[in-house]
């Protein structure tokens, strides 16, 4: 490529061949991004292929291309959907990267208009969704189409129904016709939380909450966008049967009426001298909304005006998008660190030549699992795409292949511990691969320390997280057994630095309370995998003490033993809880450890109650779709344990419906009834 001759220096023959050159990365990157939801470069860098064409056609324009990228729009369309034209074309906006730029904009705009007045804009921030056109008749919803090549979208009308701000039917009086156009988008939440869903079930993962969002909407299989958190923030009108509002403003007040929900971030701006100090406020705000922006839409108030102004290729000339510094950048990876979890779980960190990502320094990112190291062919010294969504953790897009040195090798998963050498096993159907180490590996050691003393465990107080570091580093802490021993170095305690002798003596006497502690309490505080605090009730309840636990699980260990039946078959247990189970108990290791640690104890025997105390316990529960963790008599069973009435249809009486994979007219009657829904993750973690 030429991209290094500065344009005043391109011959006209050079110009042609980068012109067609660019023409061709372009459009590829746009079918990457808009037909297969998976960018292969950063917005960034795009956005400079697409600037430099601009600017070369601006230089050359007898050499401007049929198929120039400046008069395209988006991708390619996927097949699979039926198309739909749209009435008024759905077109792009043209970016301003920085003050000058913005006021370069406000200034062509008024020369345009004749006017040296200021311009009143509104400003609405910029969220990285996809867009959609929303047809409706007579006040009802009756097509919806994504905006595809900007001519023509995919008609997508059965999923836009399954989204619960694209409402049915207008409220109040509405046009005979009219179209209305917004932003689909997930938020940074429920994007996490889906790709670890895809992750767990070994599903490909998205890049960032707009390919998710893409993803979701572009189902074939309507359920599956209804199990998907999908919402909309309306913002322009295409076709109108007749005329809403004389401002863009007021027109904004009408989608509220109508029943849209229209960015609350959104603001009229007298002048456009205000745009500056609204773009750094919103800016500020970035990281902490729950949904990712990349800059803020401008837009000339006056709807007279805008139609004067009207379009100059595929953008309009009264609107302009602020963009935000990229938050994606290329770096060298360095190193693949693979961390260890409480649990064991192997998680690959990349190290980073560091880099800044949107104002942020960025060193380590996370690579996920093995499969998706193995997907994306990520080795060590590649240059590769790093991203960064608001607060969200820094992780690796994908890899620039050009850039990889010739003699690299494809990254190998460890099968030990890195950090105890213990065999890392991963069971058949599982993503993640573990150490089976348990209670001696020493990376696990201060996790567990930590969920040791956590809240729903041992409750002690004045023992953070930074603390247990200290004091392990220190070499006070091996195991659980070691904290009880921590009062006997009160005095040396209190001459540490931070330390005095009240919270020593506070540190200690917490300590000391906690050598009584409930059957339950102390089989949570093991942390062992799937051993969460609703199942250490059960098995609490069920075995009574803590010697008979310990004799019981010890027997269990043996397959096929009467033990291990019964430990199967108590309601909510499962066969692969009692694995979980009975792998701890196998390990002669972590019996010492527990028997050490039991000694300083005295483990109150527990009770028999009823499920009265749970959080679902006297609710309505449905499961819909398919459920990845559990089976559905699995599920109902824990649901009933818990004091739960499960029932198999939605109805106002319904308290939450939990919705798996594939999920139907359930979800929907849910969402149409008002009651709640909660993912399969969501729902474990309110059981466990
Ligand atoms: S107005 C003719 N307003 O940005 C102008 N677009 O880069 C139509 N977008 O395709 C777009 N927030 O996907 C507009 N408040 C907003 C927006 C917005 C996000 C997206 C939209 C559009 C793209 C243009």
């Amino acid at each position: 490529m030429n991209s290094a001759i500065p344009i005043d220096a391109l011959t006209e023959a050079e110009a042609a061949e980068e012109l067609a050159q660019l023409a061709r990365d372009i459009a590829h990157h746009d079918a990457a991004y808009h037909t297969h939801d998976a960018p292969e470069i950063s917005d960034a860098d795009y956005d400079a292929l697409r600037q430099r064409n601009a600017a070369i056609e601006a230089r050359f324009p007898t050499l401007i291309r049929a198929d120039s990228p400046s008069a395209r729009v988006g991708g390619a369309l996927e097949s699979g959907f039926a198309k739909l034209r749209h009435r008024v074309p759905m077109l792009s906006l043209d970016n301003a990267f920085d003050a000058m730029e913005f006021t370069e904009f406000c200034t062509r705009a008024k020369r345009f208009l004749g006017r040296t007045e200021p311009l009143t804009l509104v400003a609405e921030p910029k969220i990285d969704g996809l867009s959609i056109n929303l047809t409706y008749e007579h006040g009802r919803f009756v097509r919806g189409a994504t905006r595809g090549d900007g001519s023509e979208g995919e008609d997508v009308t059965a999923n836009l129904r399954t989204i619960q701000s694209v409402p049915a039917e207008l409220l109040g009086k509405a046009p005979a016709l009219i179209e209305i156009r917004g932003e689909v988008f997930i938020t940074k939440a429920d994007f996490l939380a889906l790709n670890q869903i895809q992750a767990q079930a070994g599903a490909r993962v998205f890049a960032n909450p707009r390919n998710a969002a893409a993803g979701s909407l572009r189902q074939l299989d309507p359920r599956i966008t209804a199990s998907r958190p999908l919402s909309l923030f309306a913002y322009a009108q295409g076709e109108s049967s007749e005329p809403v509002a004389a401002t863009h403003w007021a027109y904004l007040q009408r989608l509220k009426d109508w029943g849209f929900d229209v960015n609350p971030l959104s603001r009229l701006l007298d002048n456009e001298t205000d745009a500056e100090a609204f773009q750094i406020k919103i800016s500020l705000a970035r990281s902490g909304l729950g949904y990712d922006i990349d800059g803020v839409v401008y837009k000339v108030d006056d709807l007279g005006l805008q139609r004067r102004l009207g379009f100059v290729s595929r953008t309009p000339r009264w609107a302009i998008a602020w963009k935000f510094p990229a938050e994606q950048a290329t770096t060298v990876l360095r190193e693949i660190r693979i961390q260890v979890g409480r649990t064991g779980a192997l998680t690959p960190v990349a190290e980073l030549e560091p880099v800044n990502v949107g104002g942020v320094l960025v060193a380590r990112a996370t690579l996920h699992n093995e499969d998706e190291i193995t997907r994306k062919d990520v080795r060590v010294g590649d240059t590769v795409v790093l991203q960064r969504a608001g607060d969200v953790i820094p992780q690796v897009v994908s890899v620039v292949t050009e850039r990889r040195p010739a003699d690299s090798v494809a990254y190998s998963f460890p099968d030990v511990c890195p950090a105890c050498g213990s065999h890392a096993v991963r069971p058949p159907g599982e993503a993640v691969r573990r150490c089976t180490g348990g209670l001696i590996c020493p990376a696990q050691r201060v996790e567990r320390l930590i969920h040791f003393v956590s809240r729903p465990a041992f409750d002690i107080d004045g023992l953070g997280d930074k603390t247990i570091q200290e004091f392990f580093n220190e070499g006070w802490l091996h195991g659980p057994a070691d904290l009880f021993k921590l009062p006997e170095r009160e005095g040396e305690i209190a001459k540490r630095e931070g330390w005095g002798k009240v919270s020593a003596r506070n540190l200690c006497r917490a300590i000391v309370a906690r050598r009584t502690i409930t059957l339950e309490r102390f089989i949570f505080a093991l942390g062992i995998r799937r051993i969460g605090a609703t199942n250490a009730k059960l098995l609490a309840r069920h075995y009574g003490t803590f010697a008979n636990w310990r004799a019981q699980m010890f027997a269990a260990s043996q397959i096929g033993s009467d033990e291990r039946v019964e430990l199967g078959s108590i309601s909510g247990i499962g066969p692969t809880i009692a694995e979980e189970l009975t792998d701890f108990f196998a390990e002669a290791r972590n019996i010492a450890a527990l028997d050490e640690l039991a000694a300083e104890l005295t483990i109150e025997e527990a009770v028999h109650a009823d499920a009265s105390d749970s959080l679902i316990a006297g609710k309505t529960v449905v499961f819909t779709g398919t459920l990845e963790t559990m089976t559905r008599p699995e599920a109902k069973a824990r649901a009933e344990a818990l004091g739960a009435k499960v029932t198999d249809s939605v109805s106002k009486k319904t308290d939450f419906v939990v919705v798996g994979v594939d999920a139907g007219s359930k979800a929907r009657k849910a969402a149409e009834l008002g009651v709640r829904t909660m993912t399969e993750a969501e729902w474990q973690e309110m059981v466990s």
